[in-house]
């Protein structure tokens, strides 16, 4: 579908953000064809153990991934939809680059979907893959993102995907698999 003409608008310079709390030199290239693959990924990390290289541990990753989501289930603040305006611009801007895998590090977040510090990666792991089946099993309609507004199912959930590895990107795996001892 092509998006709408809007407003013109600039973007913040997402590339000069502040980097100081994040060393991009570790952080992975990841990409996962569904989000059962983030699920299985996060279960990995659970497994053997993880380095941080963001400020996220993986509970909050998982808590920030399911919260993101589930806005698909039970929509989002209505004070959001304010700026429904500014969505045609990150349509055409930000979307594709999320897509790709190449997300703009050091946006904040905003307030009401970060994670509080004190979570469980265990719990938080097991919920997200909850919340993955949920939104999986959905067969009613979802809500528009807050961001890119209606993206259909596909639509939501190849975001979700790339959204995610985004994140678990920012951690590492003790342990490396492909090394038997
Ligand atoms: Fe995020």
């Amino acid at each position: 579908m092509p998006a709408a003409r809007g407003p013109v608008v600039s973007l913040p310079k997402i590339e000069t953000l502040s980097m100081s709390r994040v060393d991009k030199q570790k952080l992975r290239k990841l990409s996962f064809h569904q989000l059962e693959d983030a699920v299985q990924e996060a279960e990995h990390l659970l497994a053997v153990g993880y380095r941080r290289h963001g400020q996220w541990s993986l509970g909050q990753i998982c808590r920030h991934c399911r919260d993101v989501q589930e806005i698909s289930l039970r929509g989002f603040p209505q004070w959001i939809s304010m700026f429904a305006w500014i969505r045609p611009v990150l349509r055409r801007t930000l979307l594709p680059r999320i897509m790709r895998g190449a997300s703009p590090i050091g946006l904040p977040t905003a307030p009401w979907l970060v994670p509080r510090t004190e979570v469980d990666d265990r719990e938080e792991v097991l919920a997200f893959a909850e919340s993955v089946q949920r939104l999986r099993d959905h067969e009613g309609d979802y809500y528009p993102h807050p961001g890119f507004g209606q993206l259909g199912r596909d639509g939501l959930l190849n975001l979700y995907t790339a959204h995610a590895a985004h994140h678990l990107r920012f951690l590492s795996p003790v342990k490396d698999p492909s090394v038997t001892t």
